[in-house]
């Protein structure tokens, strides 16, 4: 029967990791990875999460199942650090799942399951989006929501597509540090997307996977809170991810805000039943990790200002770069403005492939780089190999 199977393409962020490790020229610089890399180079674990770990070693008595919904204090905890009091706790649903991806899989299947068939997504957008959501069945209706060459937002095209969807259609919204483009909306936008939202009765998949990677915790999640405390409905889908170093513990979570608590309670029944039957139960430890940290005031501050450090570093190198970049792209300044880890370069694939073969700078075809990939030392030199192309 495997016969019958067409081979699938390998994932072109893998190979492209496959095809750095194998280059010798000592020079090399990796800005095609999708982790957050220090000065170093090297991905590390937070002081705060090891302290965490080591506590949980010591206090840990048992590994029975935790139940498909997950840790419940975990999810109140994270909930407190997205959407803090912005609506009633009892008209919220919330399941602990394996990474954002987890969060954004069971949102689709939940979509699915009330009878939504199409979901609006602006391109470009981080790939496994559209594969997700094809993958539960829905239908991706998509807009071009930034333009590369001048690197802006392209808003009209949002508001365009909010106009032109019909009632009961979902809409998925990046909460923040945007991926690929690190195109950020306004709070004015965020504003209008809010009241269109409620007007034409949609209903907001919020993808949120990079919380303090932008202009800080709470300002990541201003528009966001914002929206939610305006549309009736909404999903956000939170990844631990980035944000709490996590990446390969799979730690997330989906929070249903609904109109009340009898809803709150079949959502939730609903999200726990998808789960059951995709994977049964998430993963414990880092979601255990997480409501070690957040649920101390110590441990919660050191995590904060290791966050903050990241940013600082991340928003340094946007500046670095923007400065050298703009002598040939002016529309580059803007990289400094930009959110989270990512931007996208108006590159050829030629110009792309060239700067691998030349200079040992790894990006993906699509022109898109990790800020965090460089080190300060190295903006130099990869400016000057951009501007000369
Ligand atoms: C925009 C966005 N959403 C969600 C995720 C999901 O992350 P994970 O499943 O690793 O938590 C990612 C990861 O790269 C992402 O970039």
């Amino acid at each position: 029967m495997f016969d019958a199977l067409a081979r699938q393409p390998d994932d072109p962020l893998l190979a492209l990791i496959g095809l750095y490790r194998k280059d010798e020229r000592p020079g090399k610089v990796d800005l095609g990875v999708g982790v957050y890399r220090d000065e170093t180079g090297h991905t590390p674990i937070f002081r705060a999460v090891k302290a965490a770990e080591t506590r949980l070693l010591k206090t840990q008595d048992t590994k029975a199942y935790v139940g498909p919904e997950g840790d419940h204090v975990f999810l109140d905890h994270l909930w407190t650090l997205v959407g803090g009091d912005t609506v009633e706790r009892s008209h919220i649903a919330s399941v602990q799942t394996p990474g954002g991806s987890g969060a954004l899989r069971l949102a689709a299947d939940l979509i699915h399951r009330v009878g939504g068939r199409r979901i609006w997504l602006g391109l470009p957008s981080w790939p496994n989006h559209a594969a997700i959501f094809k993958a539960a069945g829905l239908e991706t209706a998509s807009y071009d929501f930034f333009d590369i060459p001048s690197q802006a937002v392209l808003f009209d095209n949002v508001i365009g597509a909010l106009e032109g969807a019909a009632a009961g259609d979902a809409v998925l919204l990046h909460a923040s540090c945007h991926n690929p483009t690190g195109g950020a909306l306004t709070e004015a936008q965020w504003l209008e997307i809010a009241a269109l939202v409620a007007e034409r009765g949609l209903l907001p998949l919020v993808d949120l996977a990079y919380q303090g990677f932008g202009r800080g915790l709470n300002e990541d999640v201003a528009g966001l809170r914002h929206l939610i405390g305006v549309v009736p409905e909404a999903l956000v889908a939170v990844s631990c991810s980035k944000s709490f170093g996590l990446y390969r513990e799979r730690t997330g979570a989906i929070y249903a805000l609904t109109a009340s608590s009898t809803s709150a309670d079949t959502v939730r029944s609903n999200l726990a039943g998808l789960a059951r039957t995709s994977y049964s139960m998430p993963p414990d430890h880092g979601a255990a990790v997480v409501r070690t940290i957040l649920a101390d005031k110590d441990l919660a501050r050191e995590w904060a200002e290791e966050l903050e450090a990241m940013r600082l570093r991340m928003t340094g190198i946007r500046r670095a770069l923007a400065e050298g970049l703009r002598t040939r792209w002016q529309a580059l300044g803007a990289i400094a403005d930009q959110e989270g880890m990512f931007s996208m370069l108006p590159l050829s694939e030629a110009e792309v492939l060239r700067l691998r073969s030349e200079h040992g700078i790894y990006m993906p075809t699509s022109g898109r780089i990790n800020i965090a990939g460089l080190k300060t030392a190295e903006v130099a030199g990869v400016v000057r190999n951009f501007t000369s192309l």
